[in-house]
C-alpha cells in the first residue's frame, strides 16, 4: 500500500523517480509526488496518477542527485495535492516519504501545537516530518538521531525516507512493518517499497528488517538497529529480471499475468514435482514433514484471493491427507479469541507477502506455540522471513491489482503439499500418486488450450457488459472458484457479484433471479454433477441468463445454458486451476468494454500494509 522510491548518487534523479513511481503505481494511485535535493529541497506533488504529477512538473530543470518520491493510497486524509506526499516539516529543513500508519499521531500533533508547530495537511506523516525536526532543531542532534528519537515515540508501522537540508549528502531510511529494500549500486543507492522500481538499476539489494535505521551516502551505507546496534548489511541478489515487470505487448498487467499462467505454474512446479521418478518433492518443508504428518489441524490464514486459494486447500488436505482445515480470514482470527494449539500447522498464504493482518495473525499463532508455514510469493517480504518454513509460489512479479496467477499458483503449492503429506502419511496408493502426478503435469498445457479460447469468453463478455449484478454458483472444489470468480468481477468491473454454494442459492439468491440476472455457473464433471445440473434448471425456471463453465464434450448443460466456456477434462482436485482461467478473462473484457481501469481499480491497493 503506497509506494516508495529513492535516489543517491551521481545521476539525475528525476527521471528515476518517476520511472520507480510508474512502476510502484499498482500499490496506490490516489496521488504522486516528489522531492529533489538541489540547494533546498523542491518539492511536486499533485493528486491522481503519476501521469498528473509529471504534467505538474512540465519542463523544468530539476538537476539534482538527491530525490524522494511517493504514491499514495490514502489512511488519513482525502487524497488531494496537499495530503500527497512527500511533506516538509514546517520550517523545511526535512522533507519524508512515510508507508504505515501512525497510531498516536493525534496525540503526537497536539502536542507539537501546544509548542507553536503549525501543520499543512492532515496527514500522519506531516506529523512525523515536525517531531524529527522539533528534535533535531530543540535538541541540537543530528538528522540521524533526531529520526531515532522521533521514531521511538512513534507507535505504529513505517516504511520512510526522510532527506534533511542541512545534512544534503544522504538519505536516512527506516522500517517498522512497512517493506523497504535497498538498491546497491557503483557509488550510488536506490531505495524502494518493493523490488520494482529498482531490479532495472541493480540486481544487488538489501532487504531492511523491523527496527532497522539506513543511513545512505552515494558512496556509503550504515546499518543499525533504532538503538544504534550496528548491523551488517546482507546483500542479496534479485531473482527477477526487467522483462518480468514489463506489460510484454499486452494492453494490461492482468491479462499479460492470465496468460503467464502456464508458464507461472510450470516454475512453481520446477524440481518440485518430478514426472520423471513421479515424487514431489518440498525442499522447503523437508525439515517440517514429521510435524506436518502428525499434526490434527491446518489452520489456514490469508485475505482476499489467497484466502480463496485456502479454501481450496481446505478441499485438498481433507481429501489427501485426512487432517481437520480451519479456513479463517486473517483480520477476524486475530482479533478472535482463537484457539491455538502447540500441535497445530498454520499456514500463512499471501502474495505480497506483507499484508498487515496475515503478518499479525502469524504473530499470533507463533506467540501460540504453533508450527506456521508461509506461501508467499514475493521473495524475501516479511512474511517468508516470520514463519518457520514455507514454500514460495515462484508466479514472477503480479503487477495487476486484481490477482490471477498468484491464485492458481497458490492452489498449484496447495495441492503440491496436500498430496506429498497424504503420500508420506500413506493414504495415496503407488498407482494413484502415479496418475495425480502425471495429471497434475499436463495442467499449464491445457491452461494454454483454455487461453487459445479467449475470443469466445470475449464475444461472451459483450453480451453481458452491462449487468449491474451477477451471481456465481459452484460446489465442492468449485465453490472457492465461483467465490473467485465473483471478486474478479466486482474489482475491476464495479459490477456487484455474489459467489455461493450452488445448493446455498435456494436460502436467499434465488429470490434476486429474474431475466437480467446472469448466473455463471461452474458445473464441470464431478460427483455433484447432477446436483449442480439441478440448481442450473432452478436458475432457468425463473428465467434467469445462464454462463456455464463445463467440461469439453459436456451436452447436457450445453442445451439448458444460454452459453457455455469448455475447459479440458482434469481430475476434480485440479478443476479449480482450469475453471478459475475463463472467469478471469470473462471479468478482464467486461472490464475493458466498460471502460475501467483494469490494473489500477478504483479505491484498491494490491499490497494492504494497513490492518
Ligand atoms: C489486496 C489485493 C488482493 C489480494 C489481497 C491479499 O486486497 O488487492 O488481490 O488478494 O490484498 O493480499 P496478499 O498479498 O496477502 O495475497
Amino acid at each position: 500500500m503506497c509506494g516508495i522510491v529513492g535516489y543517491i548518487g551521481d545521476r539525475v534523479a528525476l527521471p528515476i523517480l518517476l520511472n520507480g513511481l510508474k512502476r510502484l503505481e499498482y500499490r496506490g494511485y490516489d496521488s504522486a509526488g516528489v522531492a529533489i535535493l538541489e540547494d533546498l529541497p523542491l518539492v511536486f506533488k499533485k493528486k491522481g496518477k503519476v501521469a498528473e504529477l509529471e504534467k505538474h512538473i512540465g519542463n523544468q530543470k530539476l538537476t539534482g542527485s538527491i530525490g524522494i518520491g511517493h504514491t499514495r493510497w490514502a489512511t488519513h486524509g482525502e487524497p488531494n495535492d496537499v495530503n500527497a506526499h512527500p511533506h516538509a516539516s514546517m520550517n523545511g529543513k526535512f522533507v519524508i516519504i512515510h508507508n504505515g500508519i501512525i497510531e498516536n499521531y493525534a496525540r503526537l500533533r497536539e502536542r507539537l501545537e501546544a509548542r507553536g508547530v503549525t501543520f499543512k495537511s492532515q496527514t500522519d506523516t506531516e506529523v512525523l516530518a515536525n517531531l524529527i525536526e522539533y528534535i533535531y532543531e530543540k535538541g541540537q542532534v543530528d538528522a540521524e538521531l533526531a529520526v531515532r528519537l522521533a521514531l521511538s515515540k512513534v507507535i505504529g508501522a513505517y516504511g520512510l525516507v526522510v532527506m534533511c537540508v542541512g545534512e544534503p549528502d544522504k538519505l536516512i531510511a527506516a522500517r517498522k512493518g512497512s517493506p523497504l529494500v535497498i538498491g546497491v549500486g557503483n557509488e550510488e543507492y536506490f531505495i524502494a517499497s518493493d523490488a520494482t522500481p529498482i531490479v532495472e538499476y541493480t540486481k544487488s539489494v538489501i532487504y531492511l528488517n523491523d527496527g532497522d535505521v539506513a543511513v545512505i551516502k552515494k558512496d556509503q551505507l550504515v546499518l543499525k538497529t533504532m538503538k544504534n546496534d550496528s548491523q551488517s548489511p546482507v546483500i542479496q541478489e534479485l531473482s527477477i529480471d526487467i522483462g518480468e515487470i514489463d506489460k510484454g505487448g499486452y494492453d494490461h498487467f492482468m491479462l499479460k499475468e492470465i496468460f503467464e499462467q502456464p508458464r507461472s505454474i510450470q516454475d512453481t512446479f520446477r524440481g518440485r514435482v518430478r514426472s520423471e521418478n513421479n515424487e514431489i518433492h518440498l525442499g522447503g518443508l523437508y525439515e517440517v514433514m514429521p510435524r506436518l504428518i502428525e499434526s490434527k489441524r491446518i489452520i489456514i490464514i490469508a485475505c482476499g484471493t489467497s484466502w480463496h486459494a485456502g479454501l481450496v486447500g481446505e478441499y485438498l488436505f481433507e481429501d489427501f491427507a485426512r487432517v481437520n482445515v480451519e479456513v479463517e480470514y486473517a483480520s477476524e482470527f486475530r482479533y478472535r479469541n482463537p484457539i491455538i494449539n502447540k500441535d497445530d500447522v498454520v499456514i500463512a498464504i499471501s502474495q505480497s507477502g506483507e499484508t498487515a493482518d496475515t503478518l499479525a495473525a502469524i504473530r499470533l499463532a507463533k506467540e501460540n506455540g504453533a508450527l506456521v508455514l508461509g506461501i508467499c510469493n514475493v521473495v524475501g517480504s516479511s512474511i517468508p522471513r516470520e514463519t518457520h518454513a514455507g514454500v514460495y509460489t515462484h508466479a514472477g512479479p503480479e503487477i495487476g491489482v486484481a490477482s490471477t496467477k498468484a491464485f492458481t499458483c497458490q492452489v498449484t503449492v496447495l495441492a503440491m503439499m496436500a498430496i506429498s503429506i497424504g503420500r508420506s502419511k500413506g493414504l495415496i496408493d503407488d498407482t494413484n500418486y502415479r496418475k495425480l502426478i502425471q495429471e497434475f503435469n499436463q495442467i499449464p498445457e491445457k491452461i494454454g488450450e483454455i487461453l487459445s479460447q479467449s475470443g469466445h469468453i470475449k464475444q461472451i463478455a459483450d453480451k453481458y457488459k452491462n449487468s449491474t449484478n451477477s451471481l456465481y454458483l459452484g460446489r465442492g472444489y468449485l465453490f472457492p472458484v465461483a467465490l473467485e470468480g465473483a471478486l474478479k468481477l466486482k474489482e475491476i468491473s464495479y459490477i456487484h457479484a455474489e459467489g455461493y454454494p450452488a445448493a446455498e442459492m435456494k436460502h436467499g439468491p434465488i429470490a434476486l433471479i429474474d431475466q437480467n440476472m446472469p448466473v455463471v455457473v461452474v458445473a464441470t464433471k464431478d460427483s455433484s454433477y447432477e446436483k449442480i445440473v439441478s440448481n442450473i434448471q432452478e436458475v432457468k425456471a425463473r428465467n434467469g441468463q445462464v454462463i456455464a463453465v463445463v467440461t469439453k464434450g459436456d451436452t447436457i448443460i450445453r442445451q439448458m445454458a444460454d452459453y457455455v466456456f469448455e475447459i479440458p477434462e482434469t481430475e476434480t482436485v485440479f478443476t479449480p486451476l482450469l475453471s478459475v482461467i475463463p472467469l478471469q478473462l470473462f471479468s478482464y473484457y467486461i472490464a475493458v468494454m466498460r471502460g475501467c481501469n483494469v490494473d489500477q481499480p478504483r479505491n484498491l491497493a494490491k499490497s494492504v500494509t494497513v490492518e
